[in-house]
């Protein structure tokens, strides 16, 4: 074998290199997961049926505006599902393969739980045999946090990241109930920037997207204090601050909401 020249080493590493970032592309980013241990179901069970018919069933769903949402089945079998994108997606056959990727991994990754979360870089799925429509689920947060410290004091640090999420949860939360989402950006000491976004499904209410960012905001202090970038994922809502952009950043404006939007889809 010939030996290559340091310019065509070069040049197949860089090829290498763009192959992995397409691969990269190509696979959504799962993020994590939530499979609630403490109730299982059975193979052969009611509750079985009722879930395969809405998972099935979810992606039909769309809300416009990346909100899906849909149930199946008599108490107490009775399967509920929603799926949330990020409100910048505004691809929704993009949206909606998202939430058919999280579908297919929550069933690999929690097999038998009647209660589980999944969660994408650019959209959630999340299952119960509760009502999870117009409720407020704390106990299932996960947060991840990057593993580098803000470079001045982190009590300013945290301080201002911290203003900047309370002031995006109030516009987030005082959105409309199609989508409740907001991006902002702060300038730190150093010139560096901060980015942060907030969301809540559509369907809590402002008071209860208050209480669910709020709560998640909370988390951070006892996770990730002065962290550059932190997520934490909640089954209603959702945050993630980081030093680079990672949303998209025009702005989405829904219309005013029409009547009846969030009505219950049974299957
Ligand atoms: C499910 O299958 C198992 C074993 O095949 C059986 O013992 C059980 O009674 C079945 N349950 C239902 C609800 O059909
Ligand atoms: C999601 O999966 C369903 C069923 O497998 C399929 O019919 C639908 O086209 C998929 N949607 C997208 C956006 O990929
Ligand atoms: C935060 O990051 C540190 C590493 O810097 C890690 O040990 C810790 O488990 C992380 N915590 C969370 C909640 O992700
Ligand atoms: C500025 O501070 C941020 C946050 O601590 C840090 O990530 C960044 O590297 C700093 N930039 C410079 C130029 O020091
Ligand atoms: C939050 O909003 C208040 C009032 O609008 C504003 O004075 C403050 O600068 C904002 N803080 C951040 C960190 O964006
Ligand atoms: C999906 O839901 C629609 C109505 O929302 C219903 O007509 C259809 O039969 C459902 N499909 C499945 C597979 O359950």
């Amino acid at each position: 074998m010939p030996k290559l020249t340091r310019k065509q080493l070069t040049f197949l590493s860089f090829n290498f290199i763009y192959l992995l970032n397409i691969l990269a592309i190509a696979q959504p980013d799962f993020v994590d997961k939530v499979c609630d241990n403490d109730f299982g179901y059975t193979a052969n069970s009611t509750f079985r049926t009722n879930l395969d018919r809405t998972l099935a069933n979810l992606t039909t769903t769309n809300s416009g505006y990346g909100f899906f949402n849909t149930f199946s089945g008599q108490n107490p079998d009775t399967a509920y599902a929603i799926g949330l994108c990020r409100g910048d997606t505004r691809d929704l056959i993009a949206c909606g393969s998202c939430v058919n990727t999280s579908i297919v991994k929550l069933r690999e990754v929690c097999p038998d739980q009647i209660d589980a979360s999944v969660y994408y870089e650019n959209c959630m799925v999340k299952y119960s045999n509760d009502v999870i429509l117009g409720k407020n689920r704390q106990k299932d947060f996960i947060a991840h946090n990057s593993s580098i410290y803000a470079k001045y004091s982190l009590e300013s640090f945290n301080r201002d990241v911290l203003g900047m999420l309370n002031n995006l949860t109030i516009r987030a939360a005082r959105g409309s109930p199609l989508l409740k989402y907001a991006t902002g950006m702060i300038i730190q000491p150093n010139s560096s920037k901060t980015y942060g976004l907030v969301q809540c499904t559509p369907d809590l209410t402002e008071l209860q997207c208050n209480n669910c960012l709020g709560n998640a905001v909370a988390q951070i202090a006892g996770c990730c204090y002065g962290k550059i970038g932190v997520r934490v994922l909640l089954p209603k809502c959702n945050l993630r601050y980081e030093d680079f952009q990672f949303y998209d950043d025009e702005v989405i404006v829904p219309p005013p909401p029409p009547p009846g939007t969030l009505r219950l889809r049974p299957t």
